[in-house]
């Protein structure tokens, strides 16, 4: 197959995703597939790469990707064009880049929200992962949980705020004394669509939790604020369309005061990995099920993450968060519990382009018109 490996991207995560797709380019079988790299700047020019530059992360296995700003290869995209002329290089002699699937390995926002997905689906391009309903909602945390609810999983107690409802100091008192109502300190603001925990913190009283509102209303124009759980951070890898596989358990040891930035992307030492998870059988048939039922629910698609707590204090378990395109750099937890179950990372690969293929095809059999 032709595979187009997009990465980079207009997000906060960019340089994540630089790592990311380096790892997934890696470890494409190259006697099978014909790779392309498609590099999107921070201000979201695409731009083809030439070959080299996947031998040369492919020599150099610790590097990462760099996007090449060569203005002859700025690539468009072609409303309809399909695997043939969907994504065209402006350099004539290279013209149609042919595609039989896209990988868009992009975090956050632009990648994993549901915009570029909307893209490939105008384009008429099979793409790995979530549709473009899954990835908007999922990349709002508060309808993430108001769908999860509805499926009675369980969710972390939680209260919206929106921008709005706190413009006058009447409103804002209102909003607090519900707060107030609803949980008792310590509580967890975060902003509702945003990652990588930008602008999220616990509140241990009244001042905290103005500020961290402030904070959080920097990022967002919606914030959650949730019952603090006192966490052990439980991971789990999912994979699949209709017929959904989950896989064991990893849990994630932060060694910050919790999961935050500095803990994920600044200090090598921010957290350990341990999979599988230290979780007795009845834990982990618990979450095992969770999982499945919560991909399964929101129609997502191909491969997530599902991030889960466990109450220290009362062992209960909630669902946290879905990630509709996880870390993929080789130490990252999604191909690592794949790894630890047996799915080596060249074969996840191959799964989630497959899945991405069927996926494509089994939708693009349905009628759009009376006419075809
Ligand atoms: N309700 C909560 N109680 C305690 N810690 C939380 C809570 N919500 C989030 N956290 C901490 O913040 C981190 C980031 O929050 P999360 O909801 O996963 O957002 P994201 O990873 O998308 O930024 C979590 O991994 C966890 O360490
Ligand atoms: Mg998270």
């Amino acid at each position: 197959m032709n595979v187009t490996i997009l990465y980079g991207g207009k997000s906060g995560e960019h340089e994540v995703s630089l790592v990311s797709a380096a790892s997934v380019a890696r470890n494409i079988d190259s006697k099978k597939h014909k790779i392309n790299l498609i590099g999107i700047t921070k201000n979201g020019k695409w731009f083809l790469q030439n070959d080299n530059e996947l031998e040369r992360i492919k020599k150099d296995t610790s590097s990462s990707l760099k996007i090449i700003e060569d203005e002859k290869r700025l690539v468009s995209i072609n409303p309809a064009g399909g695997k043939f002329l969907g994504l065209f290089c402006k350099d004539k002699k290279i013209g149609a880049i042919e595609t039989d699937i896209v990988f868009p390995v992009l975090h956050g926002t632009y990648g994993e929200d549901g915009t570029i997905q909307g893209l490939f689906e105008m384009a008429n391009l099979p793409y790995c992962g979530c549709n473009v309903m899954a990835s908007a909602l999922t990349m709002d945390k508060e309808k993430t949980k108001q769908v999860w609810e509805n499926a009675n999983l369980p969710v972390v107690p939680y209260v919206t705020v929106r921008k709005f409802e706190i413009r006058t100091e009447e409103k804002l008192a209102q909003i607090i004394a519900k707060i107030e109502k609803t949980f008792s300190y310590p509580v967890f603001v975060k902003p509702c669509c945003a990652g990588s925990s930008v602008g999220a913190n616990k509140a241990n009283n009244k001042d905290e939790l103005l500020k961290n509102l402030a904070e959080a209303f920097e990022w967002d124009e919606k914030v959650l604020v949730e019952k603090n759980i006192n966490a052990r951070e439980i991971e789990c890898s999912v994979i699949g369309n209709n017929e959904i596989h989950v896989f064991d358990p990893g849990e994630i040891l932060p060694t910050h005061t919790f999961y935050n930035y500095e803990a994920k992307y600044k200090d090598p030492n921010g957290a350990k990995l341990q999979i599988p998870a230290n979780l007795n059988e009845s834990q982990k048939e618990k979450i095992l099920e969770i999982a499945k039922k919560a991909f399964a629910i929101l129609d997502a698609r191909g491969f997530s993450r599902i991030d889960f707590f466990i109450d220290k204090n009362d062992d209960k378990i909630y669902l946290n968060e879905i990630n509709t395109i996880p870390g993929f750099t080789s130490i990252s937890m999604f191909p690592k519990m794949c790894d630890a179950a047996g799915l080596k990372y060249p074969e996840l690969i191959e799964k989630i382009l497959n899945l991405g293929i069927e996926n494509f095809n089994s939708r693009r059999s349905l009628k759009t018109s009376f006419n075809n």
